[in-house]
């Protein structure tokens, strides 16, 4: 989704702002653009597409020595992706970034026009450049008229100004998206997430939602209100970690063989020889639990899904779960003894973030399960487990998936114990989940027969992907990939539930993707294939059950644990969402439309 990018200082203004938005590329974009001040004089770039076409189109700008720049890569919400409407967007002297929605853009726009101002992009965003401007008219001081227009705006947000009559200055204000500020060697920074910073910087600073203020080449100054907040400043890593491709054709890729290494990391230190271990949490965490809600996103809520069936089934504790967006506007009921679990693996959903903040303000304890420390929810929520999955490039998510699972997993068998389980129960659940990176590590013959089978499901007019039980949501799982990635139609569905309309559609063009571990419902599974069958549904079967009589079979290991199950299978879906993408000839790594970390709602 949208990023930002601000800079002050002497070090190659044009790289540094095109370096920290290459940094952002991941995270999904349409349009971008950049401002570049120099001696009270703005210079601006703006291009739709990808970051190339602003390169290219700023390859004869060469800016030298102290210069202010800001950034941007955009996420189209209001207006086409167009280079209008691209940022960074201007009024006479003054130019703004900004992620996030202004949601009284309207009155201020009429308004606006009403005194003469012209508009030329279909933007929220443009209104902020003229509200400033407009207020600077009148208040003769930059900084005022800043102050004034945060006053002004209703929404989310996190913007970056500069103004030709302010120079050596960026104005920002926080509230609802991310934004932090860096200090390095070479000058000072501002971006949307760590990943601009680090490398550059040694600490940042985390804006509180609220905060105002600016940096100059001097000083940072940040407001809440009309008090100044002194910065908490807290250090970055020194490398961005694991970010090529590594030889792998995407990133996607390499994510998904990386999966058995990742959770790896995520179980290290977290088992003894036969328990689970989370020193994240306080020891009376869960004393007063009564039950779980869990709470996420896309395919942070299927693991949610699938891990509302392990919470009650070895913890025997209650746990639903919401869909963010639902959850935030249909007034629910929560209980003060209800644990509020929000899963996220960028820490900055911005559905999530807000469900979190309605928890805490009803009352409830709230554990947060995030692959990024120091993000909007990790900072929020009052306890947090990181899944230690390492940077995940690929929109698609894969190893973040199998690392929420596994801390899941790891929670559920936390709670077990807690709740008195069964020694010999628990003791298996812990030599289960010691091999979860054995079950994720990918043969190569097994990549190829996939990647051989996927010529045969690139057309149809549709793709069911059906499960029982932690299958199911799997089976969700399944076909978010695949949609993602391939642009077909795909559906997760309950493999009972198909007769109650679903089998309408089943014919020899209607793709089956059935879910078949030999574990569980193995019995169950196998009539609901049949039925599919008998109406000539093309069925490929995922899992080990022989008898599951299919078009295709793509088998697993004997397995003696259905989530051994479900984690091998995950990684043949994952590939064969791959593998059809890649054989339609799409951009495996950023999809058309979609953004890695949504920060709007
Ligand atoms: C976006 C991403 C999905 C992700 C979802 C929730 O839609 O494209 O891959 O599952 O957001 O993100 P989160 O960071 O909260 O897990």
């Amino acid at each position: 989704m949208c990023g930002i990018v601000g800079y002050i200082g002497a070090s190659a203004v044009k790289k540094t702002l095109l370096d920290g938005l290459k940094e952002l590329e991941y995270r999904g974009y349409d349009s971008a653009g950049l401002a570049v001040m120099q001696n009270g004089r703005i210079e601006a770039f703006k291009a739709a597409g990808k970051l190339n076409n602003l390169v290219n189109k700023t390859a004869s700008f060469e800016p030298k020595g102290f210069a202010v720049g800001i950034a941007h890569t955009r996420w189209a919400t209001h207006g086409k992706p167009t280079e209008i409407n691209a940022h960074p967007h201007r009024g006479e002297r003054s130019y703004v970034v900004h992620n996030g929605i202004i949601e009284n853009y309207q009155p201020i726009k009429a308004e606006l026009i009403g005194k003469g101002v012209k508009f030329i992009s279909q933007t929220d965003t443009e209104v902020i450049a003229h509200l400033y401007e407009s207020f600077l008219a009148k208040l003769k001081d930059p900084f005022k008229a800043f102050e004034t227009t945060v006053q002004s705006i209703e929404g989310a947000y996190a913007i970056l100004l500069i103004d030709e009559t302010a120079q050596e200055t960026i104005f920002f204000a926080k509230k609802g998206s991310p934004l932090q500020i860096g200090e390095g060697e070479s000058g000072r920074y501002l971006a949307s997430s760590d990943a601009p910073l680090i490398g550059v910087c040694e600490s940042a600073i985390y804006l509180e939602d609220g905060s105002w203020g600016y940096v100059s080449e001097r000083e940072i100054k940040i407001f809440i209100g009309k008090n100044i907040v002194s910065p908490q400043k807290k250090p970055l890593p020194a490398t961005q970690g694991a970010a090529q491709k590594e030889g792998f054709r995407f990133f996607m890729e390499k994510e998904i063989y990386e999966q058995t290494k990742a959770v790896g990391e995520t179980l290290a230190s977290r088992l003894t020889a036969n328990s689970a271990r989370l020193d994240e949490l306080s020891a009376d965490f869960f004393d007063e639990a009564a039950s779980l809600r869990l709470c996420a996103c896309g395919t942070s809520y299927n693991a949610a899904l699938s891990a509302s069936y392990l919470f009650e089934r070895l913890a025997k504790i209650e746990a639903r779960c919401e869909i963010a967006s639902e959850f935030r506007y249909r007034d629910p009921v929560l209980r003060k003894n209800e644990i509020f679990i929000v899963i996220s693996q960028s820490g900055e959903t911005a559905d999530t973030l807000e469900a979190l903040k309605m928890a805490k303000k009803a009352g409830l304890k709230t554990l947060a399960i995030c692959n990024v420390d120091n993000s909007s929810i990790a900072r929020e929520a009052d306890a947090t487990i990181l899944t230690r999955a390492g940077i995940e490039k690929g929109v698609a998510s894969t190893k973040a998936f199998a690392t929420q699972m596994t801390v899941l997993w790891l929670l559920a068998i936390y709670i077990a114990q807690r709740n008195g389980a069964d020694e010999e129960a628990i003791a298996k659940e812990i030599g289960a989940i010691r091999r979860v990176p054995s079950a994720l590590a990918i043969k190569p013959e097994r990549h190829e027969r996939i990647r051989r089978l996927s010529k045969r499901y690139l057309h149809g007019h549709g793709f069911f992907f059906i499960g029982r039980d932690i299958f199911y949501p799997l089976a969700m799982e399944g076909a978010l990939k695949l949609k993602e990635i391939s642009y077909l139609h795909a559906e997760g569905y309950p493999a009972g539930e198909m007769k109650h309309g679903p089998i309408a559609l089943a014919d020899a063009e209607l793709f089956t993707i059935a879910l078949t571990p030999k574990t569980i419902l193995k019995e169950k599974m196998r009539s609901n294939i049949e039925e599919l069958i008998a109406r000539d549904s093309t069925l490929l079967a995922i899992g080990g059950d022989e008898a599951a009589y299919a078009d295709d079979r793509l088998d697993i290991d004997e397995r003696d644990h259905p989530m051994l199950e479900f984690f091998e299978t995950m990684t043949i879906i994952q590939l064969l969402a791959l593998e059809i993408a890649v054989r339609l000839g799409n951009d495996v790594d950023m999809p058309r439309n979609l953004a890695k970390s949504v920060t709007v709602e």
